[in-house]
């Protein structure tokens, strides 16, 4: 059966009133009516009305003051304003306001259901919402590492513990699983959480260059060494010390590696005094360093030295309950970061989410998320929103004309674009401009038609 709710409708001409009470009563609805602002704020606090209709100009109070009262009062209620102006400032500062959205005078009833439908289901969902950021406040959060799932619980249990030692730690694990994460949360649990953290990528450089970068060397060393250097073995001290992409490692510097961790002393290149010192070693990959050693390529020594403790992230898709609460974790920040109002996910988006494999692990649902944040137009995120290839391939797609070839010197994406712009033209043409319907027709949400209509200049 079809719910009903209590519609309040404000509007001081009386034949307003009569036909949407008409109507809505038809529905099976419960509409109360107020024919001011004031009379109006008595009803809402009185009866708590599900949604509310409300007109701009009306004597006594105001539709835009009686909007203000009322989103103070609850935040949560939908208010729809109807204006017989279609001054588009007053609109604007409407949405400003808080209100869900504005009718212009006559109006569309199909429309405006429409529109009542959208904010009643926008309402349950933000309960919905609210519900899962109570989730995300109840979640396992140990350092800045956040997870629901039991297997990763373990690992930060783990994780602290090996903090207050001062072994050596192989933390292995995909691309993007939250290694550096683990290795920080590792020194800034430890008792050197005072000293310097400091990481290297050992894919990142030319051999000669990670020597010195880790050695350090006197001056004169090398063609190019002006002056001595501290290397990071020697800046690390009293630290830890993150050798990231350590499977990249040269052979060489593999065995210079194995003295520093058996005897904590090194030399500087080009320089004959032995120097101490007192680090905390931490080599992460995302290679399979036993492998490695089997095939010859990686020390069998050194690996044993590394791997006095082990953690290994799991991939994001053997812990799918980390999906949504990674992807609410990002929202919030990038949400915060890029100034715009909290953006809510959408059910379907969501489906979507937790669908996806996930080959880039956390790091691409955040990258995702933040890409999403910066493109959606409204306060909710829609599937259109998200990167094209997280989205399932769609069966109704539009019948692609055959003969559509590329233009003289255009790319590939400003082909698919001046078709795009053709289909959403034609689209509008068949629904007469209505761009609900059209919205529906192309199977995209009306934001993202406004959006691609503001983006391909369509009037
Ligand atoms: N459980 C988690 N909670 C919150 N943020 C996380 C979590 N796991 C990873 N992240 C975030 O995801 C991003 C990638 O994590 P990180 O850099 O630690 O991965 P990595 O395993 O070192 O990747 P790579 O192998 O590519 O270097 C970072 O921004 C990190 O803060
Ligand atoms: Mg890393």
């Amino acid at each position: 059966m079809k719910k009903s709710y209590r519609i309040l409708i404000v509007d001081d001409e009386e034949n307003v009133r009569r036909m949407l009470t008409a109507v809505f009563t038809l529905d099976g609805h419960q509409p109360i009516c107020a024919a001011d602002g004031s009379q109006a704020l008595e009803l809402f606090k009185q009866q708590t009305p599900d949604i509310v209709l409300m007109d701009i100009r009306m004597p006594k109070l105001g539709g835009m003051e009686a909007l203000q009262i009322m989103r103070k009062a609850h935040q949560d209620t939908p208010v729809i304003l109807m204006t017989a102006y279609a001054a588009v400032e007053t609109a604007v500062e409407a949405l400003r306001l808080g209100a869900f959205d504005y009718v212009i005078k006559p109006f569309d009833l199909d429309e405006l259901k429409l529109l009542i439908n959208r904010a009643l289901q926008l309402k349950s969902m933000k309960q919905e919402i609210n519900l899962l950021h109570r989730e995300l406040s109840n979640s396992y959060q140990w350092d800045r590492i956040l997870t629901n799932s039991t297997k990763m619980m373990e690992l930060c249990r783990d994780t602290a513990k090996i903090a207050q030692s001062n072994a050596s730690v192989l933390i292995t694990g995909e691309s993007g699983t939250g290694k550096e994460l683990i290795a920080k949360a590792i020194h800034y649990n430890s008792p050197r959480a005072k000293g310097p953290f400091i990481k290297v990528n050992c894919g990142a450089l030319p051999e000669s260059l990670l020597e010195s970068e880790l050695f350090g060397h006197e001056k004169g060393a090398f063609t190019g060494a002006l002056m001595q250097r501290q290397g990071l073995f020697e800046r690390a001290n009293q630290g830890t010390l993150l050798l990231d992409e350590v499977g990249e490692m040269p052979h060489n510097l593999q065995v210079k590696l194995l003295r520093v961790l058996q005897e904590r002393e090194f030399e500087r290149l080009g320089g004959s005094q032995t120097i101490k010192t007192d680090i905390r070693l931490i080599a992460a990959t995302n290679r399979n360093l036993a492998a490695m050693v089997e095939q010859g390529a990686f020390r069998q020594d050194l690996f044993y030295r590394l791997n006095v403790m082990h953690l290994s992230p799991l991939p994001l898709r053997e812990r799918p309950e980390d999906i949504s609460l990674l992807a609410q974790h990002f929202l919030q920040k990038f949400s915060a970061e890029n100034g715009k109002e909290m953006i809510e996910l959408d059910a379907s988006t969501l489906a979507i989410l937790e669908s996806y494999s996930w080959p880039g692990n956390v790091r691409e649902l955040a990258n995702a998320i933040e890409r999403a944040v910066i493109m959606s137009t409204g306060f909710i995120m829609f599937p259109d929103d998200l990167p094209e290839h997280l989205l399932p391939q769609q069966s109704t797609q539009p019948t692609f004309d055959s003969g559509h070839t590329l233009e003289n010197g255009q790319s590939l994406k400003e082909s698919i674009k001046a078709y795009e712009r053709t289909l959403i033209c034609t689209a509008l043409t068949n629904n007469h401009g209505n761009r609900v319907q059209t919205a529906r027709a192309l199977g995209i949400s009306r934001r993202a038609l406004l959006y691609k209509l503001q983006e391909y200049y369509i009037d």
